[in-house]
């Protein structure tokens, strides 16, 4: 099985993706570290062990790490996630306690640890753990297999600011310092994201099976609200399970290996990441920026793994 480690806010669409994650026997979950971005750092640790608490995972390590972005203050998204991050279900507080350690030391240790090339990042909130990883111990960016990350967003704009994508608006430095650092990266934007958006047919589909579809189908229903209201659209956006299904069904997607830079400086495009998809720039690609995905594909695919944790 495919090491990962899961670097997440949760976030509603965090949880879809632990969950897919914990369900498909072609990943082993090496643990989750955890960093403040869709709510702060105190909500995001207890909602990552509720999830892991729901997927019947009690014993994996679960590691809290950074508080802040590398310079800024902490932006948080209350107006899509709810005031927990996980609004929509409530679940029992968790039993399981937070695994010791800082999330950057278990990221530094276990890819030090591991093979060199047999682990894979999937950050899936602000890079603000990752980034702190890879300046204090620089040796473990080669030794990572693949960083496969939810943020940025170029045809589809922004959705924090007119021209940003949420995760590298928090913090563009640490996602400069990601996109630079010569990793092999693949990312998902909005531009594959918004494509991948939730059927009436489907959540019902969830909400008729055990306790963890049902969860999906709340958490889903609650993360619609802001899509419907903001703009009229149908459906919730799951970003952040596009990693995983990539991870498992990468004929699912289409993209391009491309020059990616983060826009630290811009006075109104400030987290923007600047695609060279026509490849004008002359700049070295450093990142696959996908595009599409087949989504009644990318749904069975949930459908199926998440009806497998129910049934065990
Ligand atoms: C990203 O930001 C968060 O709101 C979601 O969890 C996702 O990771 C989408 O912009
Ligand atoms: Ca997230």
């Amino acid at each position: 099985a495919r090491k990962i480690i899961i670097d997440t806010d949760p976030g509603q669409d965090d949880a879809v993706a632990i969950l897919l994650a914990l369900a498909s026997p072609e990943i082993e979950v090496l643990g989750l570290s955890v960093v403040a971005g869709n709510v702060p750092l105190h909500h995001t640790q207890r909602n990552a062990r509720m999830i892991c608490e729901l997927a019947g995972r009690p014993d994996l390590p679960v590691h809290a790490g950074c508080e802040a972005p590398l310079q800024r203050k902490l932006v948080t998204a209350e107006h899509v996630h709810g005031k927990t991050g996980l609004d929509g279900v409530t679940l029992p507080e968790p039993a399981m306690a937070l695994a010791p350690g800082h999330a950057v030391d278990f990221l530094i240790e276990t890819l030090r640890r591991e093979k060199p090339g047999s682990v894979t990042l999937v950050p899936i909130g602000p890079l603000t753990n990752i980034a702190t990883a890879f300046q204090r111990a620089p040796d473990i960016i080669p030794r990572v297999q693949e960083i496969v990350l939810m943020g940025g967003a170029y045809f589809e704009v922004g959705n924090i600011t007119p021209t940003a994508e949420f995760n590298i608006y928090v913090d563009p430095e640490a996602a400069e310092l990601v996109f630079a650092s010569g990793a092999p990266l693949t990312v998902m934007p909005l531009d594959v994201t918004h494509r991948a958006l939730t059927s009436r047919a489907w959540v019902e589909g969830m909400r008729a099976m055990g306790r963890v579809g049902q969860a999906v189908a709340s958490w889903t229903d609650f993360f619609e609200r802001y899509d419907r209201e903001k703009y009229g659209s149908h459906g919730a956006p799951l970003h952040d399970p596009c990693t995983i299904a990539w991870l498992l069904r990468p004929e699912l997607f289409t993209g391009r290996y491309i020059n990616v830079e983060i826009e630290t400086r811009g006075e109104y495009t400030l987290g923007m990441t600047v695609a060279d998809w026509w490849r004008v720039s002359g700049r070295t690609p450093n990142a696959t920026f996908i595009r599409d995905v087949k989504a009644d594909a990318f749904f069975a695919l949930l459908t199926e793994r998440i009806g497998d944790l129910d049934r065990r």
